[in-house]
Parts: C-alpha cells; sequence; structure tokens
C-alpha cells in the first residue's frame, strides 16, 4: 500500500506496524500529526488564537497534547469542561461554545471560572447573565453558502444580524460584555469564499453596534471549517490562511480585531486510521455486476459521518489487481448501516473476508460518536501512536 499523501511516510509506517499486531476493528492515532496540524495552524493564522473544538476527538491524549502546545478550548458540554480541566488546563483557555445550553451548565462553567460564552437568542442571554454575570458573550450568526460544506452545521445555530445587534445590546444592558461576534461555516469547508460572506455580515453587526449604541466589539471568531484529506480535493491549507487573511483586512482595514478559530477537523482529522477487517463479500444475483463488502465498522462504531455519504474516507486495502464497483456496509443488522452505495467506490476483485481495510483521516468525529452497544458491538478502540 502507497502512503497517503497527508501523511509523512514515517507515520504511515509507524500505524501500518502498530496496526499490525491488533484486532480489528480499531482507530489508531498519530499525535505527531496532529502536533505538526497545529503548528502548521498557528504558524498559518500568526495573528489568531486557537480554540480546539474538543468534540472532534476528545480522547485525553489530544487534549493533553493540545494543552501543552498551547491551545485553548472550545468545549460545548460540562462533561468535556471537566475533561479538560482534568489535565490541568486554566479556565480562562476554556470557552463555553455551545449555544444550546442548561441554566445550571452555565453556572457550573461559572463556579469552575470560565467567562467566556457563545450565544444566539435572548433566553440563552438572560441565563446567562442571571448565573454567569459579567462574563463575555459573543454572538453566533447564521451564514449561508453552508452547501459547500460536507458536514453542514449553520441552521441549527446562530441568528441573523438584526437580531446579533439586539442581543448584544441586551446582553451590554444585562451586565455582560458584549465581545464578539462568531459564525461556522459548515464543516469540511471546500469554498473558501464562504468566509467573505460570513465576515462581511459580522462587519454590519460591528459597524451597527459601534455607530447606533457605542458598543465596540473586540473579537470575531471564524469557526472550524477547514478540511481534512479525504476523496474530494480541497485547496490547500496556505490558501485558506491566504484568503481569509485577506477579507479579514479588506473588511477590517484599520485595525484587524482579535481572531479566534475553533478547529476540530482539520488538527485531528489526518491523524487517524482507522482499520476493519472485511466480513462478508457477496453479490445480490448471479449477474449482478456490484459487490456488497460487510466490513466489521459501519455508522453505528465510527463512521456516522458516511450518513448521506457526507464524508467520503479514502479506503485502502493490501490487495492490487483489478477492481469492480462495491457497495460498503457495516456489520449490524441495520439497514441503513450501509456507509456508501451512491457514490461508487471501486475496490479489488480479489478482495475477500479475512482482509483488512484501511479507513483514512479518521481522526475526527469517528471515536466519539460510537453507539455504546448497538447489536452488542462495543464502541471503536482507540490507540494513540
Ligand atoms: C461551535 C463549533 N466550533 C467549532 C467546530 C469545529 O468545526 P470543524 O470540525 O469543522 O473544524 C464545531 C463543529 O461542530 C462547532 O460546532
Amino acid at each position: 500500500m502507497n502512503c497517503p499523501d497527508h501523511l509523512r511516510p514515517e507515520a504511515w509506517q509507524r500505524i501500518l506496524n502498530f496496526a499490525e499486531r491488533k484486532e480489528t476493528p480499531f482507530l489508531v492515532v498519530d499525535l505527531n500529526t496532529i502536533r505538526e496540524k497545529y503548528l502548521e495552524l498557528v504558524d498559518g493564522f500568526k495573528y489568531a488564537s486557537v480554540y480546539y473544538a474538543v468534540k472532534a476527538n476528545p480522547a485525553n491524549e489530544v487534549i493533553s497534547l493540545l494543552a501543552e502546545l498551547g491551545s485553548n478550548f472550545d468545549i460545548a458540554s460540562i462533561y468535556e469542561l471537566d475533561r479538560v480541566l482534568s489535565h490541568g488546563v486554566d479556565p480562562a483557555r476554556c470557552s463555553y461554545g455551545n449555544t444550546i445550553k442548561k441554566k445550571r451548565d452555565i453556572a457550573y462553567f461559572y463556579e469552575r471560572g470560565v467567562r467566556m460564552y457563545a450565544t444566539d437568542s435572548e433566553e440563552d442571554i438572560r441565563q446567562i447573565a442571571e448565573v454567569a454575570p459579567g462574563s463575555r458573550i459573543y454572538i453566533r450568526i447564521l451564514t449561508e453558502g453552508s452547501e459547500g460544506a460536507d458536514w453542514p452545521l449553520s441552521r441549527k445555530f446562530g441568528c441573523n444580524p438584526e437580531m446579533a445587534v439586539e442581543l448584544a445590546v441586551l446582553a451590554r444592558d444585562l451586565g455582560l460584555e458584549p465581545y464578539g461576534v462568531s459564525f461556522h461555516v459548515g464543516s469540511q469547508q471546500r469554498e473558501i469564499d464562504i468566509w467573505d460572506g460570513a465576515i462581511a455580515k459580522v462587519k454590519v453587526v460591528w459597524d451597527r453596534l459601534y455607530n447606533e449604541y457605542d458598543i465596540k466589539l473586540k473579537m470575531i471568531n471564524l469557526g472550524g471549517g477547514f478540511p481534512a484529506q479525504y476523496i474530494q480535493k480541497t485547496n490547500p491549507f496556505e490558501t485558506y490562511v491566504q484568503e481569509i487573511t485577506r477579507f479579514l483586512s479588506e473588511d477590517f482595514p484599520d485595525e484587524v480585531p482579535e481572531i479566534i478559530l475553533e478547529p476540530g477537523r482539520s488538527l485531528v482529522g489526518d491523524s487517524g486510521v482507522m482499520v476493519s477487517e472485511v466480513v462478508l463479500v457477496s453479490r445480490k444475483s448471479a449477474t449482478a455486476l456490484e459487490r456488497w463488502v460487510y466490513t466489521d465498522v459501519g455508522k453505528f462504531n465510527g463512521l456516522i459521518e458516511t450518513l448521506d455519504e457526507s464524508i467520503k474516507y479514502q479506503i485502502c486495502t493490501e490487495r492490487d489487481g483489478e477492481e469492480e464497483e462495491v457497495v460498503i456496509a457495516g456489520p449490524t443488522c441495520d439497514s441503513m448501516d450501509i456507509m456508501y452505495e451512491n457514490h461508487k467506490y471501486t475496490l479489488p476483485l480479489s478482495l475477500q473476508s479475512g482482509d483488512r481495510m484501511y479507513w483514512l483521516a479518521t481522526g475526527a468525529y469517528t471515536s466519539s460518536y460510537c453507539s455504546v452497544e448497538f447489536n452488542g458491538f462495543p464502541p471503536l478502540k482507540t490507540y494513540f501512536v
């Protein structure tokens, strides 16, 4: 098997050597790749602070590495908060980035020292003001164009810019500090121009608050959305840096505000290789042109992002020779446990049960998305090298 383009040959070899001795299915995460991705990010966006979106891979090994490298943390629940703080991270390096939160959870964050909260609704702001008085809030706005993202996020979160203005004013009146605006252009966003439109919307909120209400915001949170290496091509990371930096300086020519990034997928995705075993190869009739390949990972133990075939992982096997179209499905008795049927993957004709399949760039949104024991299958094991 050739080394994939997004991994260093030594990382690929390290993973393969490790994988040889383990029983499938499992995920191997190469921590050195995460380190390199983090360093590439902070080198590209020198002017930004990174808040790692813990949800992408909340493993202790990942948190500990990123904490040591100086990352901050975007946290979605009290459970993630406990995990991050258990690594000795200063709560000042954490934000509560989920706009959907219980009042008692806001209080929990506040008691532990977190002072920065995302919000997009009046009720949430009133609750923050009550139990996290004086805190900084940033308002998440809706963005358009999430079609360019393989895993869109926008509709569930955010409010329109008009409402963002009203919420910032309310926050100030309730004694909070309206600190900034955030957005998320959708995960695995392949259209860089979407950031342009989103930053332009931030600018409208920014200027209205200053000109009409004397509120001077300080921060823009550009969210995540940067890509990992799946089947569909993306621009190189440097192009994201150049273009987004240009959009910012065009809209904020006098002084670029404090910038926060919240990457998840792009930091940890490429570091993972999931290894599965072929359980069965079959055809549905004697003349069927495509084979069905059933393997021991599926939607319920790591590959939930294949829903609607949204994320298309690169797959390789140790077999070579002539290839033919396949449908790829998981091991459970649920008929929605089919990963790829419309997108035509091809795999070697010689593939048979017992062979291994290597799912590349599976370090993000896999292990933490597993069901606990659907059909009795345990969650995916994860190893770190
Ligand atoms: C608030 C927030 N920030 C950041 C992220 C991470 O995004 P990505 O994995 O695309 O980098 C997410 C993903 O769901 C999110 O909801």
